[in-house]
């Protein structure tokens, strides 16, 4: 089973935990590239963390939380073949999966609480991109071949 990589900062980190757990509880293996303290550190380098496992192959989807997941989806957006997306609700991640092809959900710990956000992230992995239109739009974004 391919495991799912999930990272976070410092302020992030509750919010981290308790996804993964609900992560584990469902079945899925998780991948947890850090933090793994409330020590302050830099969200850049774990949003690379996590692209460098899907830009590698090692999993389709990727989790990401820091205080408000706009900085974690700042930073993995400006990875090739990353499409991150900060979650609110489930109807965002059913349609940034659906439209967007997103590949990574992102959360804020100071945003959202850990119900919404379990919800939005079971809807997330769940939902398959629909294609069709959708492809020219995101060629759009990054063209084929390009990296
Ligand atoms: C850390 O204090 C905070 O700036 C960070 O977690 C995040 O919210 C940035 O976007």
């Amino acid at each position: 089973m391919t495991a799912i990589p999930l990272a976070s900062d410092h302020a992030g980190l509750p919010l981290k935990l308790a996804l993964k757990d609900a992560l584990q509880g469902e079945g899925h293996v998780v991948l947890d590239l850090g933090t793994h303290t409330g020590d302050s550190v830099d969200y850049p380098d774990f949003a690379a963390q996590v692209a460098a496992a899907l830009t590698a192959g090692q999993a389709p989807f990727g989790i990401l939380v820091c205080g408000t997941g706009i900085g974690m989806a700042i930073a993995a957006n400006r990875h090739p073949g990353i499409r991150a997306a900060v979650l609110h609700n489930s109807t965002e991640a059913r349609l940034t999966r659906a439209h967007n092809n997103a590949n990574i959900a992102c959360f804020g710990a100071r945003t959202i609480g850990i119900e919404t956000a379990r919800d939005a992230l079971r809807v997330f992995l769940s939902t398959p991109y629909e294609g069709g239109r959708h492809d020219r739009r995101l060629a759009k974004i990054d063209p084929p071949g390009a990296k």
